[in-house]
């Protein structure tokens, strides 16, 4: 049977609105993604029946937001393959990343190095400048192939016995490029360095079994993968966290505290200090079942057909450039692309005019923009809700813009 992106759709309320006479084509999905009615009915529930704070209470209503709470953990978990007492809620991805560039980075000497890429986003970037800065640990650069793909072969050259981490996005923001993961961690093993990725636009896509890639860290945000903004998750293995001191100090984290000094609780508590976004990782876990449900061989196929009428058309449109790869192998449905002589602003200007969501800019990878000496592309996100109409409304607009702004 094939995919039903109808059904689908469906579930996604907002998609069913009609703005200034226009329906809805989102293709913003890389920023964020749309939120369906188990997400939204699952935040509610608690809301509206067990709102309450986790892990302090007694009462009845703290009981309920605890196992409300500590089920999504068991959500999350599932959906990427991995023990709950590995998985952390965090307050986004780019709060993931900074946790593990301070609390593992602390482990780290001067000297040490981290290994990364030119296509990285900045929170896989900026977070590490910063730990240079703390710890003088050295951080190299892979460099990125004409399609927009991490150059692997230039990786031998650049890990060295002193490289401790290589951390790379599971897939550009930018250009949608799949990383191979099993050669990195191959390598990675050679040297003894521990191997974390950037899932924020993989975990979108389908249940990531990390158990099988060998990898240490993983780190994702809750609103690109349906659910609610102001979570995210860090995953990494339980010796790692073991290993690791706190992030952040306050409440939940600590065994005991004395005026003179602290125990830390054991992972993932340690680094959960404070209230945690409750109602967004209660939502997250209802978005990762909603995610385990979903007919992904089938959505993935629909994905990547979208991605193929999106090439065939924008290559057929005069001095349109795609910046990423060419083909559909190992390459998830995010499509940049420059249109000659029109900045990407003014193009996303008049893609929304025909009711198209994109985003135009550096995409929070002005590295990659220098490596291209580009200002910024117009990126198309995809998510297994769109479908041929997003694509054709989306081309119908990039012609007009073709037609009319140069
Ligand atoms: N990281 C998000 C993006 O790539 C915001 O659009």
């Amino acid at each position: 049977m094939s995919f039903d992106v109808a059904a689908v759709r469906r579930q996604f309320p907002i998609l069913s609105q009609i703005i200034d006479g226009q329906p809805v084509h989102y293709l913003d999905n890389g920023a964020s993604a749309q939120t369906p009615d188990a997400v939204l009915d699952a935040v509610r529930t608690y809301e509206t029946t067990g709102r309450a704070n986790v892990l302090r209470g007694v009462h009845r209503l703290a009981e309920r937001a605890t196992e409300a709470y500590e089920n999504a953990r068991v959500e999350v978990a599932t959906f990427l393959g991995v023990d709950p007492l590995e998985v952390v809620f965090t307050g986004g991805c780019t709060a993931a990343i900074n946790l593990v560039a301070y609390a593992y980075g602390s482990l780290l000497k001067a000297g040490d190095r981290i290994l990364l890429s030119e296509l990285e986003h900045h929170s896989n970037i900026v977070p590490w400048q910063l730990l240079r800065s703390r710890a003088g640990v050295e951080l190299d650069m892979v460099p990125v192939t004409i399609d927009g793909r991490i150059d692997l072969e230039m990786l031998p050259r650049l890990i060295t016995p002193r490289t401790r981490l290589i951390s790379l996005a599971h897939v550009s923001n930018v250009t949608g490029a799949l990383l191979d993961v099993r050669h990195v961690v191959a390598l990675a093993k050679t040297v003894g360095a521990k191997v974390m990725l950037d899932g924020a636009q993989y975990a979108p896509h389908g249940p990531a079994d990390l158990g099988s890639l060998g990898i240490d860290f993983y780190a994702f945000a809750g609103h690109k993968a349906y659910g609610p903004n102001g979570v995210g998750v860090l995953w990494a293995r339980a010796e790692l966290l073991e290993a690791m001191p706190p992030f952040h100090g306050g409440g939940s984290m600590i065994g005991r505290v004395t005026l003179a000094e602290t125990t830390w609780a054991p992972p993932p508590r340690r680094f959960e200090a404070g209230t945690p976004p409750i109602g967004p990782a209660i939502g997250l876990g209802a978005a990762c079942a909603w995610m385990r449900g979903l007919d992904w061989a089938g959505a993935h196929a629909h994905e990547m057909a979208l991605v193929q009428r999106l090439m065939d058309g924008l290559q057929k449109i005069d001095g349109t450039q795609i910046l990423g790869p060419a083909s559909l192998q190992n390459r998830y449905p995010v499509v940049s692309f420059m249109l000659d002589g029109v900045h990407p602003h003014d193009v996303a200007q008049t893609l929304d005019s025909f009711g198209v969501a994109v985003r135009a800019g550096h995409h929070c990878a002005q590295p990659l923009m220098d490596r291209f000496d580009l200002d910024g592309t117009t990126r198309v996100s995809m998510a297994p809700y769109n479908d041929n109409s997003d694509i054709d409304a989306l081309l119908t607009g990039v012609r007009h813009a073709a037609r009319t702004l140069r």
